[in-house]
C-alpha cells in the first residue's frame, strides 16, 4: 500500500526483523511445541525464548505470561477469569468509561451475571482521576480495570496510583496496555498491577497473538477448555510462528530504547500545533503532551463531520480514524469523547491521527496541507457537525 498511513493505533506494519524471525516457523521449523521429540523441543525452545523477550519488555517474570490470540483475549481472560476464580464475597468491579470494548464488554457481561460494575468517567482531559476511582473502592471490590493509555486520545492513566489504592483494599488490578509497547515504558512492578494485557499487531508484530501477564500467586479460571497448554490457562496448540513474531517485536522495542519515541513525540506535537494554528475553529481533545502517548492526536474541526473527513482523506490516500460508530441509522459519536464532556457535534467532528515510527516529516507536511484543504472544502460545501 502507498499513501500516508496515520492510523497506527488501529494497527502497525510488521517490522522486517519480525517477519524474518517468523519465516522459518512458517516453513521448515514446523511441529507442535508440546511434542517431546526433537521437532517439538525446537519449537518449545523458540516459544520460551519469546516468553523471555516479552517478559523483559514489561519487566515481569516469563512464568507470568500466558500467550493468547491478542489483546482482546488477554483482557477477557483477566476480567472474566478473575471473576470466575474468585467467587466469594467480592462482587464489585470498578472500571472507567474510557475502556476499549475488550474490557467494557466483559465488564458488562459480568454486570448481567450479577456483579456490581462501576464505570468511572474521565475528566475533560481524558484522564481518570485516581481520587474518583478511590472514592468507589470498598471491601467488596474484586477487580479494578483501568487502561494504561487510551486508544482514541492517547491519555495515559494514573494506573500506579490507582493500583496502590486498590491493593490496599484487597482488590486485584488489571490494566489494558495494548496501546503502550513501543510508545512508553512498561514496568509491571512500578505499575503495581496483577494483570496486564498486550497484543502483537500494535507494536510492529504479527496479528492474532498477544499475551496476558499475571503476577505470581494470582489465579484466573480459564475461559477455553481443552488440553493443558500455557500452565492450563489457555488450551490450544501454541501459535509458534505468531509467538516467535511477538518475541521479535518485543526485542525490537527493548533494543530501540526511547530515542525513536522522542522523535515520534516531536512529530506529533508539530502536527497538532500546526493543524490547530492553520485551521480555524479547530480543537484538540487529547491531554497535554506530557500525559499522553507520543503518537496520538485527537483533533476536531467544527462544522465538519469526522466521518466525511475520514472518507475525503481516504480518497487522497491518507488513513486516519474516528471513534464514531457507523450504522444504518447514522453515526454515533465516540463514547470516550462524550464521557469527557464533549458536545455531540464536537465529538462527531473529531478525528484521531496516530503516527508510527516509520512516519516521516514529509508525510506530516503533506497530511497538514491536505487536511487544511479538505476541511475548508467541506465547510464551503456546507457539511454539518450534527
Ligand atoms: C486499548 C485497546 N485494547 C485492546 C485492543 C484489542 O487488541 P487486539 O486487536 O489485539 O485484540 C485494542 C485494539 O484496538 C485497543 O486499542
Amino acid at each position: 500500500m502507498t499513501g500516508i498511513y496515520l492510523d497506527h493505533n488501529a494497527s502497525t506494519p510488521m517490522a522486517p526483523e519480525v517477519l524474518e524471525a517468523m519465516l522459518p516457523y512458517l516453513s521448515d521449523r514446523w511441529g507442535n511445541a508440546s511434542s517431546i521429540h526433537a521437532w517439538g523441543r525446537a519449537l518449545k525452545k523458540a516459544v520460551e525464548d519469546a516468553r523471555e523477550a516479552v517478559a523483559c519488555l514489561i519487566g515481569g517474570r516469563p512464568r507470568g505470561l500466558v500467550f493468547t490470540s491478542g489483546g482482546t483475549e488477554a483482557n477477557n481472560l483477566a476480567i472474566l477469569g478473575a471473576a470466575r476464580a474468585h467467587r466469594g464475597e467480592r462482587r464489585k468491579i470498578v472500571t472507567t468509561s474510557l475502556e476499549h470494548a475488550s474490557v467494557a464488554a466483559p465488564c458488562k457481561a459480568l454486570a448481567k451475571a450479577g456483579f456490581e460494575v462501576v464505570f468511572v468517567p474521565p475528566g475533560a482531559d481524558g484522564c481518570v482521576a485516581a481520587e474518583a476511582i478511590e472514592a468507589v473502592l470498598d471491601e467488596r471490590t474484586l477487580l479494578v480495570s483501568v487502561m494504561l493509555a487510551n486508544n482514541e486520545t492517547g491519555a495515559v492513566q494514573p494506573v500506579a496510583r490507582i493500583a496502590r489504592a486498590a491493593r490496599e483494599r484487597g482488590a486485584l488490578v488489571h490494566t489494558d496496555a495494548v496501546q503502550c509497547p513501543g510508545k512508553m515504558a512498561i514496568e509491571v512492578d512500578e505499575l503495581g498491577v496483577d494483570f496486564l494485557g498486550i497484543g502483537g499487531h500494535k507494536f510492529n508484530g504479527p496479528h492474532g497473538v498477544g499475551a496476558l501477564w499475571m503476577r505470581e500467586g494470582t489465579t484466573v479460571e480459564k475461559l477455553l477448555h481443552g488440553a493443558d497448554h500455557e500452565r492450563g490457562l489457555r488450551p490450544g496448540t501454541a501459535n509458534a510462528p505468531g509467538i516467535v513474531g511477538l518475541g521479535a517485536a518485543a526485542r525490537l522495542v527493548t533494543a530501540r530504547g526511547d530515542g525513536p519515541t522522542r522523535r515520534l513525540a516531536a512529530l506529533t506535537e508539530r502536527l497538532e500545533r500546526q493543524a490547530l494554528r492553520s485551521i480555524p475553529d479547530s480543537f484538540a481533545s487529547s491531554p497535554p503532551f506530557e500525559r499522553r502517548l507520543p503518537n496520538t492526536s485527537n483533533l476536531g474541526f467544527r462544522g465538519v463531520e469526522g466521518e466525511s473527513l475520514l472518507l475525503a482523506l481516504d480518497m487522497e490516500g491518507i488513513a486516519i480514524s474516528t471513534g464514531s460508530a457507523c450504522h444504518s441509522g447514522g453515526v454515533d459519536p465516540s463514547p470516550v469523547l462524550l464521557a469527557m464532556g464533549l458536545t455531540r457535534p464536537d465529538a462527531l467532528s473529531s478525528i484521531r491521527v496516530s503516527l508510527g515510527h516509520s512516519t516521516t516529516d514529509d508525510e506530516v507536511d503533506r497530511f497538514l496541507e491536505t487536511l487544511a484543504r479538505v476541511v475548508a472544502g467541506q465547510r464551503a460545501g456546507g457539511a454539518a457537525g450534527d
